[in-house]
Order: structure tokens, then sequence, then C-alpha cells
């Protein structure tokens, strides 16, 4: 009998990419979102992958009711929560949407997991550990006060799941820190739809390859990193969606060694701003045009994963080189230009 796994935010970039690769490691999956910062686009690219539609609820994490009547609706043994709001700015200036969203969704889902045996698995942030002195970081590293409210909620999230799984018997989670996700599947069926304009560099360096944007600015090379830019553990989303197949492993496997767990899943490799726009010219022999434009305010200079504990404790190591992502995330791009 396969195991049931619900994906929350589910028609998201990497939720979308995890339903995947569960699917295809032999998990009935069923995805649940609200569509506030998506469109189908994605789970139709799960379709096609699949050969099959997955199980599909659009509701909203923040309503009670409506979790409640979905975790009586399936028998999930483990839940993988992705549903949140996720623009750092935006969560500067509308704290109280980010604090109310991010926090009851993720609230709600643990109270029904908890009720229901279910194992918890959370898409947390390497933005919890701020500005480090010496990366690369392990997940003993602590984690500074956060530099926006979307930071925050991850941390209070963290917190939240940690001391639930202490406090209720039978319960249990694990939190995947992500450092920075970029690419897009082989299919170039599903990928990164930001709306609006990007804050992320990787949607910005394709958009600007495909003409939508005039001009990509490199904020600051005047850091203290080799080439004056900053730097970054850049993860391939194939490869990040694979060790959250390994954690749900090791949660319904039964091989945790305490009720909470926290991973770093990162490839441990640094590589800067400038390093990644020209690896891309290189893969995709497309020019990015560029210009070097003042520092962006709260960016670390560099922070990069130490990613030992999940090889060792999932078996899960970053395998995509960073060309063939890069590729794809310029296919994916092409795709999409073209609808
Ligand atoms: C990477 C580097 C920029 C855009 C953010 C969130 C973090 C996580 C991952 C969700 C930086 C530079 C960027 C551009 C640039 N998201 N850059 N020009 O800031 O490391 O992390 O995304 O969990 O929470 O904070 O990623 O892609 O925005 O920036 O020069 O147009 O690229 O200065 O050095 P970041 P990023």
């Amino acid at each position: 009998m396969s195991k049931t796994v619900l994906v929350s935010g589910g028609a998201g970039y990497i939720g979308s990419h995890v339903t995947v690769e569960l699917s295809q490691a032999g998990y009935e999956v069923v995805v649940a979102d609200n569509l506030s910062n998506c469109d189908l686009t994605c789970l139709e690219g799960v379709r096609k992958i699949l050969g099959h539609p997955v199980t599909f609820k659009e509701m909203d994490f923040c309503t009670v009711k409506a979790v409640e009547d979905l975790f009586d609706s399936f028998r999930f043994d483990a839940v993988i929560h992705f549903a949140a709001f996720k623009a750092v700015g935006e969560s500067v200036s509308e704290p109280l949407k980010y604090y109310r969203n991010n926090l009851e969704s993720f609230i709600n889902v643990v109270e029904a997991s908890r009720k229901r045996g279910c194992a918890v698995l959370f898409s947390s942030s390497a933005t919890v550990y701020g500005e480090v002195d010496n990366p690369p970081v392990t997940e003993k590293n602590d984690r500074q006060s956060a530099t926006s409210p979307y930071g925050n909620t991850k941390q209070m999230c963290e917190d939240i799941l940690r001391d639930s799984a202490a406090a209720y018997e039978g319960l249990s989670g694990i939190a995947l820190r992500y450092f920075n996700p970029i690419g897009a599947h082989p299919s170039a069926l599903i990928g990164e739809l930001p709306r609006g304009v990007p804050n992320n560099l990787l949607p910005y360096v394709t958009q600007t390859a495909a003409g939508i944007r005039d001009c990509l600015s490199i904020f600051g090379d005047d850091y203290p990193t080799p080439d004056g830019t900053c730097l970054r553990d850049y993860i391939d989303v194939v490869d990040l969606a694979k060790a959250h197949v390994c954690a749900v492993g090791r949660m319904l496997g039964g091989k945790m060694e305490s009720a909470y767990e926290i991973f770093n899943i990162g490839t441990g490799r640094p590589v800067s701003v400038l390093e990644l726009v020209k690896t891309f010219e290189e893969a995709t022999g497309v020019k990015v045009n560029c210009r070097i434009a003042p520092r962006r305010p709260g960016d670390v200079t560099a922070i990069w994963a130490d990613p030992s504990l999940a090889v060792e404790k999932l078996g899960w190591k970053a395998e995509r080189p960073l060309v063939e992502t890069l590729r794809s995330a310029w296919q994916w791009q092409q795709y999409v230009s073209r609808k």
C-alpha cells in the first residue's frame, strides 16, 4: 500500500518539482494550493511529465475547517508545507499579511497533522542564518535575528514545529533549510514563474537573455569576495526536490533520531553573481546585458552550506552540474516565453 503525501502549496515552483519526484518514487500525492501566487501552469506540466494528473484541491490553509476537511478526506502519512508568501521586500511593507498567512497556515497544518499521526516536513530557508562570518554553515550555526518578516516567519515556523514535536506524542518533523533554489525540470515543462519583476537572480538573468528585461543590474561588485560580487549556494531545484523524497523516507521509515531534525540542503559550493552570469552565457551561448549597480540593502556577502549532515543522514547529495541547471532554466524561459 503506497504512502500518501500532502504537498501544500504544491502548484508552485518547488512544490511542483517535489510532486514529480514523490510520484516517481511511488508515493500517492495530493496537492492543495490557493493559487494566490501561481496559476495551474506547473500542475499542467506535472501532469505531462507523469502522464497522469495528480489530485488537486484548491483551498486556503488559513481556513481551519478547510484544512480539517482536507485531512479528513485523505489519510496523509506526511505533509510537506510550502504554502506561504515568500517575497522578502513585500514582507517588509506588509508584515501583518506575512505573519498572519505564513503562521496561521502552518499552525493549522501542524494541528491537523498531530491529531492524525501525520509527519511534517517544513520548507525552511538558509535565510535563518543571516550574515555568517565564516561559511560554510552547518545546522549547528546559530540563527541570526531575521532581516525581514518573511525570514522571521521561517524561524518562527521552525520553532512551532520543534516545540510541537517535543510536546505532542507521535508528532515528528523535519525542517529543510534551502540555500538558493534555481533551475527547472529537464523536461522544461515546469519551472519558476515569478510574478512581476523577478527579485531573484536567475529569473532576472533568463528574462534579460529573453529580451523581456533590458539589463541585469549586478547589485555591487565591491564585496570582500574574489570577484567582488556576492557568493551563494545555488541548489538545483530537482536535486532539492529529491532531498524532500529522502526526508519523507526518513520520517516514514522510522529512521529519525529525534522528534525534530534540521538539514541544510545546498551544494556546498559557493558561486558568485558574476560566475553565475558567465556560466549561463557559456551554457546557452546567449549574452546577458548587465551593469554594475549599487549594493542591495539586506544582501549578505557570502553564504553556502556544509551539506554533510544531509549526505550522511538523508543519503542525499546535490548532483546536477551548474551548467546543466542553467541550461534548464533557459529552456524553461524559452518555453514560457512562447506560451
Ligand atoms: C542572489 C544574489 C543579489 C538579483 C533570496 C531570499 C531567500 C531565498 C532565496 C526564499 C545576491 C544578486 C539578485 C538581481 C543581483 N528565498 N542579484 N541582481 O537574496 O540570496 O535569497 O532568495 O526562501 O530567502 O532572500 O537570492 O537571487 O535575490 O540574490 O545582483 O537582479 O544575486 O544581490 O547577491 P538571495 P537572490
